[in-house]
C-alpha cells in the first residue's frame, strides 16, 4: 500500500478503505511518512471530506496509535465532557464540581489555553499550590476520594494527533470537521471515560462560525463515540460573544466561584447546569428535565461548592483564595473601556475579546510563553444593553504591555458593536443532539 496511490486515492474523490487509513495513522506516527505527502492528503481530505465511515476508521486509528487509559481502578460510572473551545469558558470546573456532587466520577484530563481561547488547566494553575500534572496514581486515587479530579493530559495520549494537528495547524487544514472530530474524539476515548457530553461552541469565537457546521461536528462525535459503545450527547452553545462577564484566568476563577456559590452571570450558570445533566443523564439514563433540576439543586445547596473546594484541596491547592479568607492577586493596571457612541450592544465580539486578553498577557502568544494570570477582561455590558456614549462597556486589567492601554482601550471599543437597532434576544444554548438526532434547546 503507497502512500502516493491513498492521497490520489482521495484527490480524486474516492473513499479509502480500513486499511489505507491505518496504514496512514501507523506510518506518520512513526516518521515513515514525510509531512509533504501526509499534508498532501490532509488537504485532499479537507477539500474532499470523508464519510462517517472513514471518519471512524480515522478516529480509532487515532486512539490506538498510543495509550489508551483503562480507568477500571475507579469505581462508579465514569463521565467526561469536552468543549471546543471559546472565550470566557469556564464552564468545566462547575460542570465536574457539579456531576461529582451527584455521584458522578469525572476523571478529567484538560488543555491548555489554544490561541484566543482559555484552557482550564491554565484557569486552576492560577490558584497556588495547585497542582494540575498528577500522576496516574495521584488522579485515580483523587477520583476515587473526591469524586473528581482535572488535571494535564497523562500519558502517551494518542501521538498521531499530536503530529498531525501540528501539521494541520501550518497547513490550512485545521477547518476539517471529519478531522476536527476525528482529533477531539480519539483523544477522549483514549482517555478512557464511559459517557461524553460535548459541548459544541458555535460564533465568531468558536471553530464552528455557523449552527449547520455544528451540528454536523457535534452529529459525527455523538454517533462514533456511541458506536464504539460510550454514551454521549451533545449541545450547541453560543459562543458569538463571551461566556460570563471575565476573561483572563483569575478573574474566571472568580466567577467560578461565584457560580458554585449560587450566584454568577446567568448565561454561565444556565450552561454549566446543562451541560452537568447531561453528564448525570449519561450516568443514570433519568430524563435531562429531572438531571436539570437536580444539577441546579446540588449548586444552589452548596454541595458542588463543597465538592470543589475537596478536589483543589486534594490537588494540592490553597482553598484560602476560594472562601474569601486571602485575597487573589490583582494586576497593576485597570483601563475602562468607552461606548463611542449612544445606541445598542450588539456584542461584544468574542473573537476580539479573546485576541485582546492574549495581547494583555491573559493568553499565549507562543507555545510556551508564560501566562499573566491576573490580566484580562471585566465586561460591564452585553448584547441588548442600552448606553449611552461615554458609558464604560468594559475594563481592561494588565500588568506590563507594549502598547498605549487608552489606545488598546479606543480600539477594544468596536468589539462592542453599538449599533442603532436593538438586537434579538440572546440564545445561549441552541440544541441537544443525540445519537437519533437533533432538537432544538427548550431547557
Ligand atoms: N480541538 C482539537 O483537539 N482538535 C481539533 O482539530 C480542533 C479542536
Amino acid at each position: 500500500m503507497r502512500i502516493y496511490d491513498i492521497i490520489a486515492k482521495k484527490r480524486d474523490g474516492a473513499v479509502l478503505t480500513e486499511a489505507e487509513i491505518q496504514a496512514f495513522v501507523r506510518d506518520y506516527t512513526a516518521g515513515r511518512i514525510p509531512d509533504y505527502q501526509a499534508a498532501a492528503l490532509l488537504m485532499a481530505i479537507c477539500i474532499r471530506g470523508m464519510t462517517d465511515a472513514e471518519t471512524t476508521a480515522l478516529t480509532m486509528a487515532m486512539r490506538d496509535s498510543g495509550e489508551v487509559i483503562d480507568l477500571s481502578a475507579i469505581t462508579g460510572f465514569k463521565a467526561d465532557k469536552h468543549s471546543t473551545g471559546g472565550v470566557g469558558d469556564k464552564t468545566t470546573p462547575v460542570v465536574v464540581s457539579i456531576a461529582a456532587a451527584a455521584g458522578v466520577k469525572v476523571a478529567k484530563m484538560s488543555g491548555k489555553g489554544l490561541a484566543h481561547t482559555g484552557g482550564t488547566v491554565d484557569k486552576l494553575d492560577a490558584i497556588p499550590g495547585m497542582n494540575t500534572a498528577l500522576t496516574e496514581m495521584q488522579f485515580f486515587d483523587i477520583v476515587n476520594r473526591v469524586g473528581c479530579a482535572v488535571t494535564g493530559q497523562t500519558g502517551n495520549l494518542v501521538p498521531a494527533d499530536k503530529k498531525i494537528y501540528a501539521l494541520r495547524d501550518v497547513t490550512g487544514t485545521v477547518e476539517s470537521i471529519p478531522l476536527i472530530a476525528a482529533s477531539i474524539l480519539s483523544k477522549k476515548l483514549a482517555s478512557g471515560a464511559d459517557g461524553f457530553v460535548f459541548d459544541v461552541t458555535v460564533g465568531s469565537g468558536a471553530f464552528m462560525k455557523t449552527l449547520a457546521e455544528a451540528r454536523h461536528l457535534a452529529t459525527l462525535m455523538v454517533r462514533i463515540a456511541a458506536s464504539s459503545g460510550k454514551s454521549a450527547s451533545a449541545l450547541l452553545t453560543d459562543m458569538d460573544i463571551p461566556l460570563g462577564l471575565r476573561i483572563g484566568n483569575i478573574l474566571e476563577l472568580q466567577e467560578v466561584i461565584e457560580v458554585l456559590n449560587g450566584g454568577g452571570p446567568a448565561d454561565l450558570r444556565t450552561v454549566c447546569i446543562a451541560l452537568a445533566a447531561e453528564m448525570i443523564h449519561s450516568a443514570t439514563a433519568q430524563p435531562v428535565d429531572v438531571c436539570r433540576v437536580r444539577a441546579e439543586e446540588l449548586l444552589d445547596s452548596g454541595a458542588a461548592m463543597r465538592k470543589f473546594t475537596a478536589m483543589v484541596a486534594a490537588q494540592g491547592g490553597d482553598t484560602a483564595y476560594l472562601t474569601g479568607e486571602k485575597a487573589w492577586p490583582t494586576a497593576r493596571h485597570e483601563y475602562p473601556v468607552r461606548a463611542m457612541q449612544s445606541g445598542y450592544v450588539h456584542g461584544p465580539d468574542a473573537l476580539a475579546l479573546g485576541r485582546l486578553a492574549v495581547d494583555l498577557g491573559a493568553g499565549r502568544r507562543t507555545k510556551d510563553a508564560p501566562i499573566d494570570y491576573t490580566a484580562g477582561i471585566g465586561i460591564k455590558c452585553k448584547r441588548g444593553a442600552a448606553v449611552e456614549a461615554g458609558d464604560i462597556l468594559g475594563i481592561l486589567y494588565c500588568n506590563d504591555v507594549e502598547d498605549d492601554l487608552s489606545e488598546l482601550a479606543e480600539q477594544a471599543s468596536g468589539a462592542w458593536m453599538i449599533r442603532d437597532e436593538k438586537p434579538s434576544a440572546s440564545r445561549w444554548i441552541y440544541e441537544r443532539i443525540t445519537k437519533d438526532g437533533f432538537e432544538e434547546y427548550t431547557g
